[in-house]
């Protein structure tokens, strides 16, 4: 064994149903711990749920189920989804799970038994009916979210994590590890939006609702979200309980992986509160971009299917698996489009991968049926493959080291193309034909399917179940498919046989392709739609229905974010000055917390045009911008960049 490796998603929200936006980062997580254990290490990869708060309190409610059982059948479909897309996690953590409670409740008293958590008062906006305190932008139109009734300022006894004490430690572990964030632009956010302006001591527990793990030494508080979410990555190894025993063995995380809108949490409150339970820091938080749907984190507009079931079916989930791997570079955000996935199918896997193998296997089928000659003639034109092929590992390694995995897979890719080229430069079936030339026809055959196994096995934590379809095909022994095997050139039986498979990615009509996948999302759209056509009937989780007139009361415009900067002295409220066809205003919105300024800056989104200015830490406001709940998030609803400032939206 090399040493161990532990890696980590996030722990998703069981709250909606999961697209590919998830899977990108479950998927990236599993080929970096697949190429690890490839490579030897004793790996441990981690995910799981975060299954607790006011969210799926209030979910469930509207659904008449307790929370519980609100959240089993989400977990069910989320396991079987990675199981579908092949994912090798070694365990799925759940936060209601009994050890996980127990552990944060031991956590929770530590830190408060040390000083580092202390009670205090939490201010917010409160609605009374549904007994729920709400932020700033979870507000619509300045009421309640869930019933739709004003909000009252009130306050709740709370406890506190003395997080304003980390600033230093935490700006000092930057300094000290230029690893540990990455990539650095990261880096630079965190310091310029939190650690400069100083950190807020952070609110870590709540009574207004009791979905969470219940604190012990004051019945009434439950744990609010992060220590509960953030102490799996330790309680899942068996930290402060006695269901596994495996902390001594992999903490600390060699990468927490995750997009970056929860970069804060893992790079400076984490930290903290590690530092604060005298643990161990991670190695490395790695904040990759998002996966955009028509410019947005995620929708379904313009018939983009992207349920990752829905595509694993049509396509096979090694295609998709390669297409999110492949196309966005690691690290920056990246446009998700049918269009884009069916085209990376054909050019890479259909014609260039899947062209590779099966015209080599069904020439050394054709000309030599009973297994290559054992006659052999090499030519100097054979050298450049043939190094090329040992070379390979160490630059995929490099890459996959540095966790640029579509970099690895680009170099992968370089070399079939070389290798498509070979079979040119070599023209197998020239040889054929005359039987002087078969001891060169068997050595152009060979190196064929030698480079076809090396680019294989070096595919194989990228798309688990193809290589596997290859090997078969060019006759492959298990000595031939290890990691190790792809730096020696000749691991084929020299009378390999080859047996002609199924085409491994068969050749999508893009138009048809594209035209049934437009119906089929407009019929799940028209489903989905439904319901809320019947007209006297108020749909499920719907508070109140309104006349076509009241809603036209509402003016909402395309804006244009020219400029953003955080208020000062607030941890939660950006300033945006938008355009908004008619000039530039100044709006306040509270969700600073997930997006920083260079998120926001060119993008286009709705404004409420004709709301009453109001004053926010003193700031003024003319107006609000749209954004969805995305569990104790808040997604900001972007619109398409073609669309012209000041449009009215209707
Ligand atoms: O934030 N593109 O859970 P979550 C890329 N429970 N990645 C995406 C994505 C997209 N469009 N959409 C989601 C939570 N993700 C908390 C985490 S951890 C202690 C607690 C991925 O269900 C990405 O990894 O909202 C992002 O960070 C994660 O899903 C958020 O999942």
């Amino acid at each position: 064994m090399k040493g161990k490796f532990y890696i980590t998603t996030p722990i998703y929200y069981p709250s909606d149903k999961l697209h590919i936006g998830h899977s990108y980062t479950t998927v990236v997580c599993d080929a970096v711990a697949r190429y690890k254990r490839m490579q030897g290490f004793d790996v441990f990869y981690l995910t799981g749920t975060d299954e607790h708060g006011q969210k799926i309190e209030s979910k469930a409610k509207e659904a008449g189920v307790s929370p519980k059982e609100y959240v089993d059948h989400i977990v069910e479909s989320i396991k079987e989804l990675w199981e579908l897309m092949g994912i090798s996690y070694d365990r799925f953590i759940r936060t209601t799970d009994d050890y996980h409670v127990a552990s944060v409740q031991k956590i929770f008293k530590a830190l408060y038994d040390k000083g580092e958590i202390y009670k205090g008062t939490y201010e917010g906006h409160y609605c009374k009916p549904c007994e729920s305190f709400w932020t700033d932008s979870q507000l619509v139109g300045g009421n309640c979210p869930d019933c739709g009734r004003p909000v009252e300022q009130a306050k709740e006894e709370a406890y506190f994590f003395r997080l304003s004490n980390y600033t230093d430690r935490i700006l000092k572990l930057y300094r000290d590890n230029p690893d540990f964030l990455q990539p650095q632009s990261r880096v630079n956010e965190m310091v310029n939006n939190f650690l400069k302006p100083g950190l807020e001591d952070l609110c870590v527990s709540r009574t207004s609702f009791s979905w969470g793990v219940p604190v012990t030494f004051d019945p009434g508080h439950v744990v609010y979200v992060w220590v509960d979410a953030l102490s799996n990555y330790i309680t899942a190894l068996g930290y402060e309980n006695d269901r596994f025993h495996d902390f001594d063995k992999y903490w600390p995380a060699d990468v927490h992986m995750m997009a970056k809108e929860i970069i804060r949490f893992h790079s400076i409150i984490w930290p903290a509160l590690l530092m604060a339970l005298d643990l161990p820091l991670p190695k490395k938080v790695y904040g990759h971009g998002w996966l955009l749907f028509d410019g947005d984190k995620m929708s379904k507009s313009k018939g983009n299917v992207v349920d990752p079931i829905v595509l694993c079916k049509r396509y096979g989930v090694d295609a998709l698996r390669y297409f999110l791997l492949r196309e966005v570079p690691f690290g920056q955000d990246g446009s998700f489009t049918n269009e884009a996935l069916i085209s990376r199918i054909n050019s890479d896997l259909a014609n260039d991968l899947g062209n590779l193998v099966s015209r080599t296997v069904a020439m050394a089928e054709k000309y030599f049926p009973g297994g290559l000659p054992a006659d052999r003639l090499a030519q100097p034109v054979d050298d450049s493959l043939t190094s090329m092929a040992t070379t390979l590992r160490p630059l995929v390694e490099e890459q996959c080291d540095n966790l640029q995995i579509p970099t690895a897979i680009g170099e992968i890719f370089k070399f079939i193309s070389r290798t498509n080229k070979y079979i040119d430069e070599t023209a197998p079936w020239v040889l054929a034909k005359n039987e002087a030339d078969h001891p060169r026809l068997a050595t152009v055959l060979y190196n064929l399917l030698e480079s076809i196994r090396i680019a294989a096995v070096l595919l194989t934590p990228f798309m688990p179940h193809t290589s596997p379809k290859i090997f078969a095909q060019i006759g492959a022994e298990e000595n031939a498919t290890t990691w190790e095997s792809t730096g020696t050139f000749g691991l084929l039986s020299p009378t390999v046989k080859v047996e002609k498979g199924e085409a491994l990615f068969p050749r999508i009509d893009v138009e048809k392709e594209l035209a049934e996948l437009e119906s089929l999302s407009a019929k799940s759209a028209k489903v989905e739609e439904a319901p809320a056509k019947q007209e006297d009937q108020k749909p499920e989780g719907v508070a109140s229905l309104i006349e076509i007139g009241d809603f036209a009361k509402v003016e909402l415009r395309v804006a244009k974010v020219a400029a953003c900067e955080p208020v000062a002295k607030s941890d939660k409220l950006l300033r945006l000055q938008l355009e908004d066809g008619t000039g530039t205003r100044q709006v306040v919105s509270g969700i600073r917390q997930w997006y920083t300024p260079e998120d926001l800056v060119g993008k286009k989104l709705v404004l409420v045009a004709n709301l009453k200015p109001a004053k926010l830490r003193g700031v003024e406001s003319q107006g609000m911008i749209l954004a969805a709940d995305h569990g104790d998030a808040a997604r900001v609803i972007f619109v398409d960049s073609d669309l012209p400032t000041g449009s009215k939206i209707r």
